[in-house]
């Protein structure tokens, strides 16, 4: 057996328009958005970080530069923080990508779909396995101690298996034609667990959906999905569609589902990203309490 290549990069698609979110989003990528006090974006960098990943693939577009500007040094404020001695928020702003990790970006030019998009970072990702994180989607960090984030999880299953690992979770049935759905021919998942994978399909209607089990926008991947993805027509949406190169996979590779432990929120519309600010305050040690005061009285109100 060839020996297993640890996965350490991760291609994030930053090319969308964000219409959900609009007018927020009409000046600034939605990938922008705080989520109490940093972007959604760098939440999710964050998770890449902490499972090993040291390269950073966002493949963008014209007018979000921006994003490519969040991960650089700022040498003017840098310069005004130090003189005036504001050293936590210093530290905040150098810290965000450590020295070992690396940011690339290069453009999609048109947009043909999630899958057109990763394949155009196959010549950054060259022979190797690699992570796509879909930005809209906050995986909310695991709050027992001690306890490895989902992500991480899925990548150490890489490392051991040389399985590829789709993050799923259950959805309500109306919610199903929205997802990437697994099929994993009706075996019992349990939450943590992991379960091969059979089929996968996108954006199924609710009676041809194999499962409830919906793709939630971070996977570990075999470099073989860049070949197919390279033969893949216009599926669901009229869009190249990486699902449909994973289905194509699975005929020939094992992969597994792997159902998180934590919850998601979709930053990529207005609910979804006013939860996730919620949630998210209520994990932050400077705002937690009294954001948990200021909820209970808002919670008095009909
Ligand atoms: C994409 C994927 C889909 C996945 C979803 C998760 O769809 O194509 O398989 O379930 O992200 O958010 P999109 O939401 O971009 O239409």
């Amino acid at each position: 057996m060839s020996e297993i290549q640890p996965v350490k990069k991760a291609i994030i698609p930053v090319a969308g328009l964000g219409t959900r979110m609009l007018p927020a989003t009409k000046a600034i990528p939605k990938e922008l958005l705080p989520v109490t006090d940093k972007p959604v974006i760098q939440h999710v960098v964050e998770e890449a970080i902490a499972a090993g990943i040291n390269e950073i693939i966002l493949v963008t577009r014209s007018g979000k530069e921006a994003i490519e500007n969040h991960f650089d040094a700022h040498f003017e404020l840098e310069t005004q923080l130090e003189r005036k001695g504001k050293d936590t928020v210093l530290t905040s702003i150098r810290d965000i990508i450590p020295p070992h990790v690396q940011v690339i970006s290069l453009r999609q030019p048109e947009a043909l779909g999630l899958g057109h998009a990763i394949l155009c970072a196959r010549r950054v990702v060259g022979d190797n396995p690699f992570a796509v994180m879909l930005p809209d989607v906050l995986v909310m960090p695991s709050s027992a101690p001690g306890q490895l984030n989902d992500f991480s999880n899925m990548v150490n299953r890489w490392d051991s298996s040389g399985h590829g690992q789709i993050m799923v979770e259950a959805v309500p049935n109306d919610q199903i034609h929205q997802y990437g759905i697994a099929d994993i021919d009706g075996a019992e998942l349990g939450v943590g667990k992991a379960s091969p994978l059979s089929a996968m399909v996108e954006k199924p209607k609710f009676e041809d959906a194999p499962s409830n089990l919906a793709v939630v926008g971070r996977y570990v991947l075999p470099n073989q999905v860049m070949q197919l993805l390279k033969n893949t027509k216009p599926g669901a949406g009229g869009e190249i569609q990486l699902t449909d190169a994973l289905d194509e996979l699975l005929k020939h590779e094992s992969m597994d589902a792997y159902r998180m432990s934590s919850i998601t929120h979709d930053c990529g519309n207005k609910l979804g990203y006013l939860k996730a600010n919620i949630a998210m305050g209520l994990e932050h040690p400077e705002l937690r309490e009294r954001l948990k005061s200021y909820i209970k009285t808002m919670a008095q109100i009909d």
